[in-house]
């Protein structure tokens, strides 16, 4: 589920820390980034590492809309579908990506390049409306600046 090295330094960092539940989000990150997503057994080990229950990193884990529990596409995109986005045009590049995606939001590609998500405000609200790809901010959508950016991920992915 983790390299070695990496779960050790978990297990020290959290025998010695005062409160290591602080730890559950970097440790679903480390496991979501080895394995694009967090299975049931991640939820567990990060349990076990910190010493609580699997309840109370499961409540972070689906608070938490960066951490997937489900798999996910090669490319996440985070549409904002807070206010100022919602009333900059939001709702129509929401729409816009659903259709050329041919997916609509929680779903992912057929091919598995990407899966789209809604999310709150992503703290770029004087460039709405915004996304973020991975961990990457986009704002200023337009239909034609999302084409671009589309397909520079396509490129990027079977080049
Ligand atoms: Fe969309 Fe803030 S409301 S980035």
């Amino acid at each position: 589920m983790l390299p070695e090295p990496i779960l050790q330094d978990f297990r020290n960092r959290a025998s010695t820390a005062a409160h290591p539940r602080e730890m559950v989000i970097d440790l679903l990150r480390a496991i979501q980034e080895q394995h694009r997503w967090v299975a049931d057994e991640g939820v567990e080990l990060t349990a076990e590492i910190l010493g609580i229950p699997v309840i109370e990193v499961e409540e972070v884990a689906t608070f938490y809309d960066k951490i997937f529990r489900q798999p996910v596409g090669r490319h996440v995109i985070h549409v904002c579908d807070s206010i100022c986005c919602w009333s900059r045009g939001g709702e129509e590049i929401a729409g816009y990506l659903q259709q050329q995606l041919d997916i609509a939001l929680g779903e992912t590609t057929a091919d598995g390049a990407f899966t789209l998500l809604p999310t709150c405000c992503l703290g770029a609200c004087d460039e709405a409306p915004a996304m973020m790809i991975d961990r990457e901010t986009y704002g200023n959508l337009t239909e034609e600046r999302i084409d671009k950016i589309l397909e520079q991920k396509r490129k990027d992915l079977n080049p």
